[in-house]
């Protein structure tokens, strides 16, 4: 199996990559070293995620003249945060991203979410109240500077992150350059087959995030399921002699759709490589498919008067 997808820039992203989100300062740094050490040619990171400049940090020991890998081995993700969205500020974020992961240009950068947020320094503008600032700035304007970044040779490719399938067309209808990837949320109990094969139809590639379920998260709470424990997984991956892990991400690239595990365990970034040496049967594909239980694990919520209800709801571009 190539372990390769071609996107419609013509550029080639390699099928499984290492997440960076909630992996710490601290340790990230080990984990791209791991990754880069044990094959991995795709890194995933994001503005947000606070921890660029650590991962800047090992690219530097790895990657470049007189390293052992090219800059041109790699494929290197970033994302726009919501508080950059308006046009004025997408290309210095776009600038600061770069500096920070020692890079002069990205393989892909992507629109993290469709809803803006107040412009500013801080990552989650809020009211006394607790509720989030947003900015009435539309993504299609957004689009605008972001293909901006690839005339300027800043970014290779674009994309979208957390976009629903009206969105994603609505890019289109506009873009002078063609969304290259969708990222959203995509596990067995989130199999998103709609918005699949929306974004396939519409030459759209899919990247799961989350693609083990994220058991890591910070509003995880205890009674929730866990995917990677799910028993009917559990029997999968004996048949397979392989881990639970393993088996939730061959299907994942056996369907065509990029992942990007986190892991800051070493034995677990190089397990999470591991998944081009076997096949599942059509029968456990389809097995695990049938585990889809619309459960979107990514998604903040709020108490509001007693109940707990998702943040973004109420903004009109909140795509879920
Ligand atoms: P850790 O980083 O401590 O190794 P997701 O990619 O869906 O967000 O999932 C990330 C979570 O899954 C983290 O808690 C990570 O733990 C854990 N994880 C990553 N790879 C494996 C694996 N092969 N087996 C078990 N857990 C894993």
């Amino acid at each position: 199996m190539d372990p390769f997808v071609t996107l419609s820039s013509g550029q080639r992203m390699p099928l499984v990559g290492l997440g960076t989100w909630k992996s710490a300062p601290g340790q990230v740094k080990q984990a791209v070293l791991a990754a880069l050490d044990c094959g991995y040619r795709h890194i995933d990171c994001a503005a947000a995620y606070g921890n660029e400049e650590e991962v800047g940090g090992a690219l530097a020991l790895r990657v470049g003249p007189g390293k052992e890998l090219s800059r041109e081995d790699v494929f290197v993700t970033s994302k726009l945060w919501n508080t950059k969205h308006h046009l004025e500020d997408v290309e210095e974020a776009c600038r600061t991203s770069l500096a920070h992961l020692g890079l002069s240009y990205l393989d892909l950068y992507l629109i993290h979410w469709p809803m803006a947020f107040q412009r500013g320094k801080e990552l989650m503008p809020r009211r006394g109240d607790g509720s989030v600032c947003y900015s009435d700035t539309h993504y299609r304007d957004t689009w605008l500077a972001m293909e901006r970044l690839v005339d300027e040779g800043l970014v290779r490719a674009i994309g979208l992150s957390n976009f629903n399938a009206r969105q994603v067309d609505d890019i289109i209808s506009m873009a002078r350059y063609k969304p290259a990837v969708n990222q959203v949320e995509c596990h067995p109990y989130l199999s998103q087959a709609n918005l699949l094969s929306h974004c396939w139809a519409v030459g759209v590639c899919v990247t799961a995030y989350s693609p083990l379920g994220s058991g890591d998260r910070p509003w995880a709470l205890a009674d929730e399921p866990r995917l990677l424990e799910d028993p009917r997984l559990g029997a999968i991956a004996q048949k397979y002699r392989k881990t639970a892990a393993q088996v939730v991400l061959r299907w994942h690239v056996q369907r065509g759709v990029v992942c990007i595990p986190k892991s800051v365990t070493p034995s677990r970034i190089e397990q999470n490589m591991q998944v081009f040496d076997f096949c599942l049967s059509e029968e456990d594909m389809k097995q695990i498919q049938s585990f889809d239980r619309n459960e979107r694990f990514i998604v903040p919520t709020v108490e509001r008067d007693g109940q707990r209800v998702w943040r973004d709801a109420e903004h009109p571009h909140f795509p879920f």
